[in-house]
């Protein structure tokens, strides 16, 4: 099944815009084509670290972090460049339409390259087991993930489409057809890899870097094999990377859409709260929720998401 490049399928996703399907994960039709790409294309170096995420699980968070921690001489770089900017996406920007070349062709192949990726385990791994890189894979929890997610879909540039109903965004969330879903498998299947092969994939949650950055970030960097001395460094990066700092530069705070996607700058920092979704899901939906992650994450025995 792995790095098969078979569409079976087209599901609608919102208003009249369709997801295609590959080997059972859902994606933008825009996207498919570059994940083709680089499924067929992309070799990483054994140098190479790759942060992976299912979408709204703190992605901009950790490209601002790993990228402070491998380059950590001066972090001027993040007043000036959105983390986007910084850490490009291999399905977006690099085998993207206006790729660049520079992020490929370092003739110095010992040095660390920083890529990004929504790709699943199940379509990817094998590329990234083989080669020996670095993963660093975030998740966060589904109630939060689909509340992120619904105000993310609504900051969308595409007018036509109206608004993605909160009710819609649930059904959608948990029948697996929102872009790079389903949610549960994508995040399972990297847990899996990183209990198989922890000293090549790391696996983080959202909530556990909020309530100790320092820590995990000190984790991180052992994990990257470019520990640190000194403590001052490590809490001037958490500081640089929090949301607060970073949500108000210029750059971040930018109506402009990057060129690869069609959202503003400014909507990959919103509340950042763990527990956000009370603020919008009903118990009922909570419940419902809550009895599907039990059936996924918990009888697989990931307890976590409740
Ligand atoms: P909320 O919508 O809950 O606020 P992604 O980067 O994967 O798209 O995820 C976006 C989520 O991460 C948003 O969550 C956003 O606010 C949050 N986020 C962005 N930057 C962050 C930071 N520096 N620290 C913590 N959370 C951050």
């Amino acid at each position: 099944m792995e790095n098969s490049n078979n569409i079976s399928e087209e599901k609608k996703w919102w208003g009249d815009k369709h997801l295609e399907q590959i080997n059972g994960f859902w994606f933008m039709p825009f996207f498919a084509p570059k994940i083709r790409r680089v499924l067929a294309e992309f070799n990483p170096r054994p140098s190479d670290v790759i942060l992976s995420s299912f979408p709204k699980t703190g992605t901009t968070w950790l490209k601002s972090l790993l990228y402070s921690i491998i380059n950590r001489s001066s972090l001027d770089f993040l007043v000036n460049n959105n983390p986007h900017d910084l850490v490009p996406f291999l399905e977006a920007q690099v085998y993207g339409d206006k790729e660049s070349s520079a992020h490929m062709s370092s003739e110095d192949t010992t040095s660390t390259r920083l890529f990004s990726t929504h790709i699943p385990y199940q379509l990817l791994g094998k590329t990234l087991e083989s080669s020996g890189c670095r993963v660093v894979y975030v998740a966060r929890n589904p109630k939060d993930t689909l509340t992120s997610l619904w105000h993310f879909t609504n900051k969308w540039k595409m007018a036509d489409e109206g608004t993605w109903e909160l009710e819609e965004a649930v059904e959608k969330f948990l029948s697996g057809t929102v872009p790079v879903g389903p949610y549960y498998e994508h995040v399972l299947r990297y847990r899996m890899a990183s209990l198989n092969n922890p000293s090549k994939f790391f696996f983080i949650t959202y909530e556990e870097l909020k309530d100790d950055t320092k820590t995990h970030v000190k984790r991180l960097a052992e994990f990257l094999g470019c520990p640190f001395d000194d403590d001052k460094e490590v809490e001037e990066i958490v500081k640089c990377c929090s949301i607060e700092v970073l949500k108000n530069h210029e750059v971040n705070k930018s109506e402009d859409c990057p060129v690869w996607f069609s959202t503003p700058y400014n909507s990959f920092f919103r509340q950042a709260k763990v527990g956000d979704h009370t603020n919008y899901l009903s118990d009922e939906v909570i419940k419902r929720i809550d009895a599907v992650t039990k059936e996924k994450f918990h009888k697989s025995g990931f307890v976590y998401g409740i």
